[in-house]
């Protein structure tokens, strides 16, 4: 597959659409996961431009910053912390509208305004997030949801 990306104009269905079998050629055939991560962070940030869009990993059980684009972040969150360290506790994707009102969000910026996190699931175990960061309010739903929870099942953890 070329190094370059198609960049979809459309609708966020439309959008996401387009990029999941960029994703799935780009995976394809490269086993190293931290390679892996950052090409999927890299698509995922050409494709939205979200502010931030990265990878946290759990090591002795923390959560420890990963691939990812965008500014620098926190390097480690513990399990029950802010929204990433919230979604591997409870192993579910968790959407936050408006960080402010997220109790014990973490903010790594105060450009960030609203968040999507999505565990990585291996044998039934978290072994990391996804985040994603928006400096608008309100920028994830359900479409996010369906789509990322699809994107990560695509990395071979
Ligand atoms: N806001 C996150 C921390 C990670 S940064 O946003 C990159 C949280 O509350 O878990």
């Amino acid at each position: 597959m070329s190094e370059d990306l198609l960049i979809a104009k459309g609708s966020k269905q439309e959008q996401y659409e387009s990029l999941l079998p960029q994703i799935k050629g780009l995976l394809e055939g490269e086993p190293d996961l931290i390679a892996n991560l950052a090409n999927v962070a890299g698509a995922l940030k050409e494709q939205f431009n979200w502010f931030w869009v990265g990878f946290y990993l759990v090591k002795n059980d923390e959560l420890v910053l990963g691939p990812f684009q965008g500014p620098v972040a926190c390097t480690r969150i513990k399990k029950g912390r802010g929204v990433c360290g919230t979604s591997w506790q409870q192993e579910k994707t968790l959407i936050v509208d408006d960080v402010e009102k997220f109790p014990g969000h973490i903010a790594c910026s105060s450009l960030s305004k609203s968040e999507i996190v999505v565990p990585l699931i291996k044998d039934k175990i978290v072994v990391g997030v996804l985040d994603v960061d928006s400096d608008s309010l309100n920028s994830f739903d359900e479409t996010d949801k369906n789509y990322l929870e699809k994107i990560v099942q695509l990395i071979s953890l």
